[in-house]
């Protein structure tokens, strides 16, 4: 069985690679891991050439990379969440898949698997990507999201930026509650002065966060991994 995993995530040795390899790694099978921004693969034109060849026209690294999607047997596609959404080298690839798509449905049948990194909308990302490779035809062995680490964190100003990420994400804006005061409980201290727009006042208990450092995380990485191997029949 050969499984190729494809990371969106432009941060080096980011959360996102993290799972995707730890997966890869519990397949127990031959893998290759592919890093989006390391290479160049644009978005759809639209230009529909791909409709009855199956082979898009765009001349850049989606030419091999496509070739190393239909020679897996799996795919394990991870992406950062970017302002609600997946990343957009994420985006651009699934998009690039409509290629292999039409009339013959060439991926369908592979099995996949789906990561997603985010503070606050990676569930959405995760269903997305799900979506995506469910509409070529993929069989959807197993998905995860995990906490990243917030902008905000790592980015300079930190405490003192005027409207950083959780007022983003407050109840108080978005209507919508998502956890994000919970999720980053050891990590973030909001203080009772927090107003969004007015003043974005927190303590940044710890700057940076790690899937490693959370075994239930890595854990269900795994147990994908494994569902993979079993689900492709090599692992009884
Ligand atoms: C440009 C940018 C936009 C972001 N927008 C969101 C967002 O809308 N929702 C969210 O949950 N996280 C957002 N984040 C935070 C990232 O999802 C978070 O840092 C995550 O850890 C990225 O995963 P990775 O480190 O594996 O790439 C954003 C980060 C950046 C750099």
């Amino acid at each position: 069985m050969k499984v190729l995993g494809i990371s969106g995530s432009p941060t080096k040795d980011s959360n996102t690679d993290t799972l995707v390899k730890a997966i890869l790694e519990a397949t127990g099978a031959e893998t290759e891991f592919v890093k989006l921004s390391d290479i160049k693969v644009g978005p759809c034109i639209a230009c529909m050439k791909c409709v009855h060849t199956n082979e898009c026209i765009i001349n850049d690294d989606f030419k091999w990379l496509s070739k190393k999607v239909m020679e897996a047997d799996a795919i394990v596609l991870g992406s950062s969440t970017f302002y609600g959404a997946a990343s957009a080298f994420t985006k651009a690839f699934v998009e690039r898949l409509y290629s292999k798509r039409h009339v013959k449905l060439l991926t369908g049948g592979k099995l996949a698997a789906t990561v997603a990194v985010g503070v606050a909308a990676e569930k959405m990302v995760g269903e997305w990507l799900g979506n995506g490779l469910r509409a070529g035809g993929m069989d959807i062995v197993g998905g995860m999201t995990a906490k990243g680490t917030p902008c905000c964190f790592v980015c300079g100003p930190g405490e003192t930026c005027a409207f950083p990420v959780w007022n983003a994400y407050s109840k108080e804006l978005t209507g919508m509650d998502f956890g994000v005061e919970e999720a980053y409980k050891g990590y973030l201290e909001l203080l009772p002065d927090n107003k969004p727009y007015q003043h974005g006042s927190a303590r940044i208990l710890k700057g940076y966060r790690s899937v490693k450092d959370e075994p239930e995380v890595m854990a269900e990485a795994e147990r994908i991994g494994k569902l993979i191997k079993e689900k492709h029949g090599t692992g009884k």
